[in-house]
């Protein structure tokens, strides 16, 4: 264990750019949200001071309307394809024009309560606490306009999931043509059969370039969007990030943004219910342009247990979880083997990924569903002996796949090694 140790701490300090860190060297020269704020997480066992800046970092870039960007794009660097002139965002330092899932609220939590530096931790978390507040109101204004509890991603990399087979009955209804041409750079850097379709990335581009004509105003995006689905594991990451930035504020005395939060995750969490399948043992996404479920078996459907859902649904989802390692060496898969649109190694259709297994197993946790939340942590320690800090892994063979040295596979290492 202290060699994967010493390896994690390596990882992190070689993508480390001072005030962030870059996922990996290459495919992913930037700073992405989600992948920092959990990140952040594993910076702390080095330096809490650093964990912190990670996280204020990238919300030195928070639009005025309190969106936090997906990307961020620090330093120019032409191994990436969307970048900034793509967006055209108009931004002091430019940024995507999309958001990503909600965790900095749950990270934000996680420092403090850990935090040997209280003092410290508390002064930044007053710093934070208003803007994370901002981004949540953001989500529940502009990606619920109904107030049905529910917020929409408006295009797959918002998920974070971006090529998931949950995408891709909603995704076909996206036009493919009528954008400028275009040459992705992903494939350069990882395995073309590892990464997202032609197709996929014809859709992807044909929502940004809409998106961009319509001058990225939030106001606008979600009616016009032909792409809007309500995905549980995006919902139940931000109803955890209200739910813990409600007990921060708590803690610190904002008594506004507490019962702000509480109000939101408390009104979401019914909501969220309505997507349980008891057929599926899962929840499942709906696509909100056609107000239908969407009939697939993948690991969005699982992650709501990061949520303070029913013990009922967490039990379910333990036994679910528990059931794959029959058909599986390693767990969680991002897709179930044996179900529509399963491919053990490309990208969100099959691959076991650290910072899901992480959540999940923290979900599990919280439940007291104990012998599970272990068996994750031991698959996901597993594969870094056998195959080193991947991108992600082949669920049957454990095989490493896309980009390698990344850094929240390091980070969700650190914090399984605890
Ligand atoms: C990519 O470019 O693959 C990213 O996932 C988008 O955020």
């Amino acid at each position: 264990p202290s060699q994967a140790l010493e390896h994690a701490f390596a990882v992190l300090r070689e993508n480390d750019r001072g005030t962030y860190t870059v996922p990996t060297k290459g495919l992913y020269p930037f700073q992405w949200n989600w992948d920092s704020c959990l990140t952040a997480l594993g910076l702390a066992e080095l330096d809490e001071d650093r964990a912190w800046t990670e996280i204020e970092t990238l919300f030195a870039h928070q639009w005025p309307d309190g969106m936090i960007p997906h990307i961020v794009f620090h330093v120019p660097s032409d191994t990436y394809f969307p970048g900034p002139n793509v967006w055209g965002t108009n931004r002091p330092t430019p940024t995507s024009g999309i958001t990503q899932p909600a965790v900095a609220g749950f990270a934000a939590k996680r420092l403090f309560d850990r935090a040997k530096d209280k003092a410290m931790a508390a002064a930044r978390c007053r710093a934070l606490l208003p803007k994370i507040d901002a981004w949540h109101r953001w989500f529940y204004e502009n990606r619920d306009p109904h107030g049905e509890g529910l917020v929409a991603i408006l295009h797959p990399w918002e998920a974070g999931r971006d090529n998931s087979v949950d995408w891709d009955e909603a995704l076909a209804q996206v036009p493919t043509t009528g954008f400028a041409p275009y040459t992705r750079r992903d494939t350069d850097h990882a395995n073309p059969a590892h990464r997202p379709t032609k197709a996929q990335y014809d859709a992807y581009m044909w929502l940004v370039e809409h998106f961009r004509a319509l001058g990225w105003d939030n106001s606008r995006l979600h009616d016009a969007s032909p792409f809007q689905v309500i995905d549980p594991a995006f919902n139940a990451i931000l109803i955890r990030a209200c739910t813990d930035l409600a007990a921060l504020a708590d803690e610190l005395g904002e008594a506004e943004i507490a019962a702000r939060n509480s109000a939101w995750a408390q009104r979401a969490l019914p909501a969220l219910d309505t997507l349980w399948s008891a057929e599926s043992g899962r929840y499942l996404a709906r696509n909100r342009v056609t107000d239908k479920l969407i009939d697939s078996q993948s690991i969005g459907g699982l992650l709501p247990v990061f949520a303070p859902i029913p013990a009922a649904r967490c039990h379910a989802i333990a036994e679910h979880v528990q059931g794959l390692l029959k058909v599986l060496n390693y767990i969680v898969p991002s897709h179930d083997i044996g179900t529509a649109g399963f491919e053990p190694q490309r990208y969100w259709r099959g691959p076991v990924w650290l910072v899901t297994n992480y959540m999940i197993a923290d979900g599990l946790r919280n439940a007291s569903e104990l012998a599970v939340a272990d068996r994750i942590a031991r698959s996901s320690l597993e594969l870094i002996t056998k195959s080193g800090f991947a991108e992600y892994y082949d669920p049957k063979t454990g095989e490493p796949l896309g980009g390698g040295r990344f850094t929240w596979t390091a980070a969700m290492v650190i914090e399984f090694l605890r």
